[in-house]
């Protein structure tokens, strides 16, 4: 059965020191409430290698924001994911909505990230999400389809079973308006048989698909309670111990 997962994403906030003083506490915290889900903290590049240090990897899961689309050569102040994976790292989020907003991410690009991810035993946190136009509209069902069958079914079933989705509506992240439970029940069950039309049930089954976009302790219990809502993929909350772990024992 698929795994339940809560995991936060860094951004560019923190220092490395506060960076290895917030994973160290994390750590310690996961560790005293062995919570039912896996727990992860996704970073800056520049704090991989000191908090892979810090961290039991076996408690806290670790993970980069991003990796390049090229496997090693002449692309100046890229990090490629076989760098990232020499870090201790195990995961890595790809297609965040600010990346494919901010930096010009498509789906040509993202395709090329997830193979190197694969390729390196990185698991990648795949995210997908309509804007608000699109979620007033009615499109966004044909958005997020469009979004996973561009980005991940050239994949066989058995690389598409390492991925993790993360279902962020870009109208909710930073933004403090969350999706209801029952808007993100809807589009995460449409998500699970999108996935299930392409690669069968049992695919579909075993496929954990996060939520994200101003998840915090207050809203998590209800949202996690939806069957079809496996974790968070946490931005705000997550730099705040308390709160990240707020999320994590919703569960
Ligand atoms: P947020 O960010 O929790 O701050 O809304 C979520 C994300 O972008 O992953």
């Amino acid at each position: 059965m698929r795994k339940n997962i809560v995991a936060g994403n860094w951004k560019m906030n923190t220092t490395v020191a506060e960076g290895v003083a917030l994973a160290k506490e994390v750590n310690s915290a996961v560790a005293a409430a062995k919570p039912n889900c896996d727990v992860i903290v996704c970073v800056p590049f520049t704090h991989l290698v000191p908090v892979a240090e810090a961290i039991d990897t076996a408690i806290l899961g670790l993970g980069a924001e991003n990796c390049a689309d090229h496997a090693s050569g002449a692309y100046t102040g890229e990090v490629s994911a076989s760098m990232v994976a020499s870090t201790g790292a195990g995961y890595v989020i790809l297609g965040h909505s600010e990346r494919r907003q901010y930096y010009g991410e498509t789906s040509e690009i993202l395709r090329a990230k997830v193979a190197l991810a694969l390729e390196n035993n990185l698991k990648p946190i795949f995210c997908i999400g309509e804007v608000l136009e699109q979620r007033e509209n009615g499109t966004f069902f044909d958005v997020v389809r469009t979004q996973i069958e561009e980005g991940l079914f050239n994949l066989e079933a058995s690389d598409f079973g390492k991925i993790v989705l993360a279902y962020e509506p870009v109208w909710a992240i930073g933004t403090g308006k969350t999706a209801t439970a029952e808007q993100a029940q809807e589009i995460h069950a449409f998500i699970r048989g999108v996935i299930a039309g392409k690669y069968g049930e049992e695919v579909a089954n075993n496929t954990t698909i996060l939520y994200g976009g101003s998840c915090k302790p207050s809203n998590a219990a209800e949202l996690f309670a939806k069957p079809d809502v496996d974790g968070g993929l946490i931005g705000g909350a997550s730099l705040k111990c308390a709160d990240f772990m707020g999320i994590v024992n919703a569960f």
